[in-house]
């Protein structure tokens, strides 16, 4: 099949890339190269792209032409966008909105005009939910955004929604508990402290290391998107993709302590506006729907985080 991945220079992106290159599929992928973290990072995850099966366009969402690049495409992954919950306040939520909801409105509107669109998969997130009414969280809770970040996920996939009801989009909007992995975000939590770990430098954590996080590993993220794409679900889908991990920030570092045999540096300092206390979601639904189940446990998936780290971070650049 000919799939078209925006964001596919980033972490999900670039792994979501390179399964479905493996599979034999076609693969378009659009990104502007954001600088919100190293740029090399990005160019080295296109890099191990690079196949006759690949075909790479640097562009923004926003100035593309989507209505061209969307001819013949089977499957829409929409991964790109402004990540990160902490650093959404301030001037710097102009660019949530232009990467988040209006790249988003503007890739739907693209879709539109492509009849034979089999699927839009569209990469939404935990943080629609906030500091949640119940645990495990339903999709059918109500969403309440505790940062601007979420504000704007949460926008995008009404967006999705609304087009899938009003023009039969096949939209399906995979709500991604926090993703690691190798490849992971640097200014994300395991990145920054297998990097920490690897180099012998001090772990910084926000607030008091209790908050707890439902992580899921980027390959099981990758299987959802295949499955959303490929297994028929009602237009206008929403599913939590979740890895059941449910650990708090501080079992995590013990964890590391171990995998990494080595004593951790490790500070405290104050918690951060936007960040929640605890994530945790149902995926009774994406089980029953799209037959999908995390596969990686946290303690396997923070060691290929690890083994990972002691390769990329081995020199000091990044
Ligand atoms: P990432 O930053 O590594 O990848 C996103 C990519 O999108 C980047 O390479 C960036 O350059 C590109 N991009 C941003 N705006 C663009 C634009 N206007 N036009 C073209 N390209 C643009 O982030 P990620 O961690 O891989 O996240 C992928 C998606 O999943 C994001 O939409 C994010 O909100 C969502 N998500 C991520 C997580 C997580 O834990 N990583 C959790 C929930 C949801
Ligand atoms: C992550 C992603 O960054 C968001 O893009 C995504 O939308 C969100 O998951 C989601 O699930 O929807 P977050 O849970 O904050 O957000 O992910 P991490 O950066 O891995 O942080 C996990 C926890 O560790 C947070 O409580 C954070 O405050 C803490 N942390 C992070 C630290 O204590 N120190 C750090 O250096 C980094």
């Amino acid at each position: 099949m000919r799939m078209f991945i925006t964001g596919v220079a980033g972490f999900v992106g670039s792994t979501l890339a390179k399964r479905l290159l493996a599979e034999g599929h076609e693969v378009v992928g659009i990104d502007c190269l954001s600088d919100y973290y190293e740029i090399e990072i990005k160019r080295a995850n296109l890099e191990s792209l690079e196949s006759p099966g690949f075909t790479f366009i640097e562009e923004d969402l926003n100035v593309a032409d989507l209505d061209h690049l969307l001819e013949g495409i089977d499957v829409v992954f929409h991964q790109a966008g402004q990540p990160g919950v902490r650093k959404s306040w301030g001037s710097d939520f102009s660019i949530y909105l232009s990467a988040n909801i209006e790249a988003t409105q503007k890739l739907l509107e693209a879709a539109r005009k492509n009849g034979g669109l089999k699927r839009f998969v569209y990469a939404s997130s935990s943080s629609v939910y906030g500091n949640a009414e119940r645990y495990p969280t339903l999709e059918m809770d109500r969403p309440r955004p505790m940062s601007p970040y979420g504000v704007t996920k949460l926008a995008a996939e009404h967006l999705c929604s609304l087009y899938a009801e009003n023009f039969g989009i096949p939209t399906v909007s995979l709500r991604y508990f926090t993703v690691y992995g190798p490849r992971q975000r640097t200014d994300m939590a395991f990145t920054r402290f297998v990097r920490a770990a690897v180099r012998g430098e001090q772990i910084t954590i926000f607030g008091t290391g209790e908050q707890i996080r439902d992580f899921t590993f980027v390959d099981d993220i990758v299987e959802a998107n295949v499955k959303a794409a490929l297994v028929d679900s009602p237009k206008g889908s929403v599913f939590n993709v979740a890895g059941g991990s449910n650990i708090s920030v501080n079992n995590v570092l013990a964890l590391l302590g171990t995998i990494s045999e080595k004593p951790l540096d490790v500070k405290y300092i104050d918690g951060v506006a936007g960040d929640v206390f605890r994530t945790g979601g149902s995926t009774d639904s994406i089980e029953e729907v799209l037959g999908w189940k995390a596969s990686v446990p946290l303690e396997e998936g923070l060691r290929r985080q690890y083994e990972w780290a002691r390769v990329a971070f081995a020199a000091p650049v990044l």
